[in-house]
């Protein structure tokens, strides 16, 4: 595995691996990997030639006040598992490289599927994601780059960019991946104490008790939404419930097609989220819960 640091490094490797005719697959992270971020990787290394993963806590899509000098790092260790992985590069840019004239100027910015959900606690975030996001893939230029669908909104509101903007990459949500006992995966559970950690899995219980009554024949999204923050318990503080279309994240009334029940919610320092998706066809309901992988327990 090569690590780069610079975008001429970054996009020699990439073109020389398209002139050989092989596919590049890349996946944008924010560092301090979990057994998340590895089946992304596994995932690029299955379906294409040159795998390209970026490593870069990108300033612009936190707020003030948000956690950007407290963000977990471990460079060493994720050097590591990037490695087993199979990954070819990883980029590790600088803030400099990457914002060599300060904040950019231009900015990309993806109206309607942005606003409520994260967008509401956190305004700038998305509009700091799609830009960061749009340079990353103006430098690997992949045929395909996976997100982990933990950030349901930041998939869809990628996704679009990438249609408006005829970029020529596929955008792969991924599975949402849990342990054991359900919560999800996310480098900012390094931030719970062990009380906060038992208290976690109370997150993901109230998405299950809201798939439960879907099952049972509930189709009004107001009852969900109630049902989910009657259930949602201190230590945690529910942020929002949102029930909305999978597709074009448009917030519903009737259950019916594909949907996702997206949640966030404070527990101590850190700011958790979750979704389960759903699809229902008259009586017909089916849930995508995500998958448990049972490893790497200690992130
Ligand atoms: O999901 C993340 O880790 C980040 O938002 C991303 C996509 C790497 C952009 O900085």
């Amino acid at each position: 595995m090569n690590v780069v640091e610079s975008v001429a490094d970054l996009r020699a490797q990439c073109d020389a691996a398209r002139v050989a005719g092989r596919r590049v697959g890349f996946v944008p992270t924010m560092g301090y990997f979990h057994v998340g971020h590895r089946s992304l990787m596994e995932r690029a290394r299955a379906e294409n030639g040159l795998v390209v993963v970026s490593l870069f806590v990108n300033p612009t899509q936190f707020g003030p006040g948000e956690d950007l000098s407290a963000y977990p790092r471990d460079l060493e260790a994720d050097t590591r598992v990037a490695e087993a992985a199979g990954v070819d590069v990883l980029f590790v840019p600088s803030v400099d490289v990457m914002y060599p004239d300060g904040p950019p100027r231009t900015t990309v910015h993806v109206a309607g599927l942005t606003e409520g959900m994260c967008g509401a606690a956190r305004p700038t975030h998305f509009d700091g994601v799609t830009t960061v996001v749009a340079k990353l893939f103006s430098m690997v230029g992949p045929c395909r780059a996976y997100f982990g669908r933990k950030d349901f909104q930041q998939v869809a509101v990628v996704r679009r960019m990438a249609i408006d903007l005829d970029l020529p990459v596929e955008v792969i949500g991924c599975p949402l991946v849990r342990e054991p006992d359900g919560v999800a995966r996310s480098s900012r559970n390094a931030y719970l104490t062990a009380p906060e950690r038992a208290a976690a899995p109370g997150l993901h219980a109230a998405l299950g008790a809201a798939a439960d009554r879907i099952r049972a024949g509930e189709r009004r999204a107001e009852a969900i939404r109630e049902l989910v923050a009657s259930v949602v318990e201190a230590p945690l503080e529910l942020e929002y419930v949102e029930v909305r279309d999978a597709t074009d994240l448009v917030s519903l009334d009737e259950l019916a097609g594909s949907f996702v029940i997206a949640v966030a919610a404070r527990l101590g320092r850190a700011r958790l989220i979750d979704n389960i998706v759903m699809e229902v066809d008259g009586a017909a309901v089916e849930v995508d819960d995500g998958v448990i992988i049972d490893q790497d327990a200690a992130r």
